[in-house]
């Protein structure tokens, strides 16, 4: 039996991607265009400028996906996509797009959660073995997810304001480095020192929840305090600091939570999987704790439609098709 190959589209933000993969792990094709340089002047992401992009693109990135993957729609099984969460005129894209295509081609379509997505790049890399526990790290989402089975999703825990990401990217602004500043405050956290004590927000003992906010707050004040005294605290060191803390809490929380679950692997996902502290620490506390650790690389990380693809895969394989009222929900829950 031939094995099955899907066809992944993601639009969920500000990277118009498509890709081919077979047999749920292999890698035909993974196309990514990014509307970064039209969203800096900004400092985020236009949700009306993201559409438009990815009207004009999605057309273009489907079919060099399926020409670099060597395939038709004949070979192809069946589409999947992104439903939500993210902006609602972005998933519409994506969404009009795969039922167009499954129309034209006689396919049936999936719609795939956008965290499902991240957590799948590391079945790209290692295929999952359960019970398992994900941290997922991105511009909109942290949270603590354990999985028993594919497919099956159980929030133990998610930040109760900030999105880690959504931190990084505000004290990027207040440092004054430019969109997108998450990649940018990990660059500079690498040549300073962890010098100041941020805050550690470790809420009730046995929480497995997060918060962000008040350590976002305190670095924004440590460095306005600074320059009203019109002295300088060196930037690398506030980036340091801040990574050093976002870290610190992350890992001892997501080690805890493994423990408590017993899960056999741990995985790390989203955006922000791809900070070189975290992943770092992560891999530190999981070797010294025995634990496996998996860990997507850098393509792989950030919004891309292999990994939606591969989710998709598995909902394939369990009959999980969606008819043609899919729509694109901005607070789809997991
Ligand atoms: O998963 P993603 O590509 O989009 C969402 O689904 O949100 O994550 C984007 C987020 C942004 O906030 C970006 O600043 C952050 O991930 N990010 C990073 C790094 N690379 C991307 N944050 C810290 N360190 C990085 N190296
Ligand atoms: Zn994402």
């Amino acid at each position: 039996k031939k094995e099955t190959i899907i066809l992944g589209i993601e639009t969920s933000c500000d990277e118009t991607a498509a890709a081919v993969i077979q047999g749920g792990s292999t890698i035909l094709s993974s196309i990514i265009s990014s509307q970064m340089e039209s969203h800096k002047r900004f400092g985020g992401v236009v949700p009306e400028i993201a559409s438009r992009h990815h009207v004009e693109q999605i057309t273009l990135i489907v079919e060099e996906a399926m020409e670099k993957a060597e395939v038709t729609f004949e070979d192809i099984d069946a589409v999947a996509v992104t439903e939500g969460p993210g902006l609602v005129g972005a998933l519409l894209v994506g969404v009009n797009a795969a039922k167009a295509i499954a129309f034209a081609h006689d396919l049936p379509v999936i719609g795939v959660h956008h965290i499902a997505g991240h957590i799948y790049a590391n079945h790209l890399v290692k295929p999952l073995e359960f019970p398992l526990m994900t941290l997922v790290v991105s511009g909109g989402h942290t949270e603590l997810i354990y999985m028993k089975e594919h497919g099956q999703y159980e929030l133990i825990g998610e930040t109760r304001d900030d999105a880690v990401g959504e931190a990084y990217d505000k004290v990027a602004r207040t440092i004054g480095l430019p969109y997108p500043g998450g990649p940018r405050v990990d660059k500079l956290a690498q040549t300073g020192e962890a010098d100041i004590d941020f805050p550690r927000a470790w809420l009730e003992e046995d929480s497995f929840d997060f918060s962000f906010s008040g350590l976002k707050s305190a670095v924004i004040n440590t460095l306005h305090n600074a320059r009203q005294k019109d002295t300088e605290i060196a930037p690398e060191v506030i980036a340091a600091s801040f990574q050093e803390a976002v870290s610190d809490v992350l890992v001892t929380k997501t080690m805890r939570a493994v423990k408590k679950y017993g899960a056999d692997r741990l995985l790390l996902a989203g955006g922000v999987a791809a900070n070189s502290g975290l992943r770092g620490a992560l891999q530190e506390a999981a070797d010294r704790e025995g634990i496996q650790l998996t860990i997507p690389p850098l393509s792989l990380c950030t919004d891309n439609a292999a990994m939606i693809a591969c989710a998709g895969h598995f909902l394939y394989e369990k009959g999980q098709f969606a008819d043609d009222r899919l729509n694109g929900v901005p607070g789809l829950a997991l």
